[in-house]
């Protein structure tokens, strides 16, 4: 079985790792375009992590500009095994409270502006998404969240929208109606391309505000995101320390086949 390299995602207010041992800023090149930015390799208790400001340092990516085919070719290319997404997210159930961190299970794209996929013409492929997390995976965050006593929720409907602008009012009680838990603008097409790279995949939601639908609440607003996320950004660096410290060192089989995702997912014939 191949060695567990861990990747580590940061979205808003996280772009740096500290903690992170013999960590270099390493400029990885692909066919996909620039990454964010370089990647931050460098080690916790000999564990390799690979990490990556999504939004580039100095948060200088919209979330429809980020280059999420490059980012996950970079981490692919360093030899991420596991990735975990460490991304803000607003609540769309008033049990999910700001500052709560949530495993999310599933998804809903409603994303439209971005490229999605590493296939096409010429290599056509179709991968699953029916559980595009990896349940073992995930089964470590929470161990690690919970070791750390961070309040948590494991489980949950992640519906990422296109942005930059926050919801109206109708789309934010229509993604309730849905059913729906949070909601964010950056976790896809992220999670579809780390399953065609056959990389697992996790997604760790940090709750910063009740997006517009809470009557308590009014609207959501970019200020009070951001001081959420700098009281959070401790605990997401403690949960990702701990899972580092704790994960096993060589990689397990996804339950869902997340890292053979392409083994049938290939139609184009070889010579063709
Ligand atoms: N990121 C943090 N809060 C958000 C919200 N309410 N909607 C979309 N993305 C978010």
């Amino acid at each position: 079985m191949a060695e567990t390299v861990l990747g580590v995602i940061g979205g808003s207010g996280i772009y740096d790792l500290p903690g992170l041992e013999k960590a270099v800023w390493t400029k990885v090149e692909g066919p996909w375009g620039e990454p964010s930015d370089e990647i931050r390799i460098g080690e916790i208790n000999g564990l390799k992590i690979c990490f990556l400001p999504r939004h580039g340092r100095g948060h200088i990516y919209s979330p429809s500009d980020i280059n999420y085919r490059a980012n996950i070719d970079a981490m692919k290319r360093c030899g991420v095994s596991d990735l975990i997404s460490v991304s803000a997210c607003g609540s769309l159930k008033e049990e999910y409270e700001p500052g709560t961190f949530v495993l999310v299970e599933q998804f809903i794209d409603r994303t439209f502006a971005r490229p999605k996929s590493f296939f096409g013409k010429g290599c056509v492929a179709h991968v699953s998404m029916a559980y595009p997390v990896s349940p073992r995976l995930v089964d470590h965050v929470e161990a690690a969240a919970r070791a750390e006593n961070l309040t948590y929720r494991r489980g949950g409907t992640y519906l990422a929208m296109e942005g930059p602008q926050f919801s109206s009012l109708a789309e934010s009680h229509l993604y309730r109606a849905w059913g729906c838990d949070v909601i964010g603008m950056t976790n896809m097409p992220e999670a579809k391309l780390a399953r065609e790279a056959e990389i697992c995949y996790s997604t760790v939601a940090m709750v910063t505000d009740y997006d517009s639908w809470h009557p308590d609440h009014g609207e959501v607003d970019i200020q009070s995101i951001i001081k959420v996320l700098h009281e959070n950004a401790e605990n997401a660096q403690r949960l990702v320390a701990r899972l580092a410290r704790d994960i096993p060192r060589k990689h397990e089989t996804c339950p869902v086949g997340s890292d053979t995702a392409l083994d049938y997912a290939i139609l184009t014939a070889p010579e063709a």
